[in-house]
């Protein structure tokens, strides 16, 4: 399977310092021969999409509503995401759960919508530590995934992407063991393949780095949901290239 590396920019480079940035990216990456996405906010969607244009490095939306339009004032549908040139959304970010009131509901909402216009979710699960300590991950795990996924009716590759992102780990600096990603990533896929048939790729995200990349990857996980260092162009480059060198050696 591809591997995909997605870089989540969060509330960064919203304005003037996203195009530079996206600069950057265009000549450290060049004809990336694994999926590459950029989550720039809202604001800088269009201006990173016109800079990576035919540079094999697509643009998202950190959000998308689940209406094409109307009343829902702060929303930007998918339809607007793909007039910016957008082709992926992450949905169900944990910081759109914990600092917005997000649930599994709304976020299979979402990635309903997204899939309707074309627009290649990124759906994000993951428990929090106390969870983690109380032995529920798996629980938590289901909740969210049965949730999010109660009324979308196609589960393969191409339809969606599935993001295991360990709250805890999120810009602690301390990643998950790869071990404990590997049984997470394999419980989502095993839930999954048993509601489709197939699974869809499942990435890693809380503190992956150039660092450690090589490890998660290089294990059977399908790539990264990166945040901060897909800020900084060379290191969210090589990690570009380790998924590369993996998938050549596969
Ligand atoms: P960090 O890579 O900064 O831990 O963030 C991960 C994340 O939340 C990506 O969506």
């Amino acid at each position: 399977m591809q591997k995909l590396i997605a870089g989540n920019w969060k509330m960064n480079y919203g304005g003037a310092d996203a195009v530079p940035l996206a600069t950057a990216l265009k000549s450290k990456i060049v004809d990336p021969k694994c999926g590459v996405c950029v989550c720039p906010p809202f604001t800088a969607i269009a201006a990173v999409a016109r800079v990576l244009l035919g540079t094999g490095i697509a643009v998202g939306g950190q959000n998308v509503a689940w209406e094409d339009k109307g009343a829902f004032t702060g929303e930007i549908s998918a339809p607007m995401l793909h007039e910016w040139g957008a082709t992926y959304a992450i949905v169900g970010h944990s910081e759109r759960r914990t600092y917005f009131c997000e649930d599994a509901v709304t976020t299979g909402k979402r990635a309903l919508n997204a899939l309707k216009h074309g627009i290649m979710p990124i759906l994000c699960v993951g428990e929090t530590l106390e969870e983690r300590r109380a032995g529920a991950i798996e629980n938590a795990l289901k909740a969210q995934l049965e949730g999010a996924f109660a009324h979308i009716d196609a589960g393969g590759e191409q339809s969606l992407v599935v993001a295991y992102e360990p709250i805890w780990a999120i810009g602690t600096g301390v990643p998950a063991t790869v071990e404990n990603a590997l049984s997470a990533v394999g419980f989502i896929r095993a839930w999954l393949i048993s509601k489709y048939g197939v699974a869809p790729k499942v990435l890693y995200g809380g503190s992956m780095t150039a660092l450690n990349a090589h490890e998660f990857l290089s294990k059977g996980i399908d790539g990264g949901l990166i945040g901060g260092a897909s800020l900084k162009p060379e290191e969210f480059a090589d990690i570009v290239r380790i998924a590369e060198k993996i998938m050549r050696n596969a």
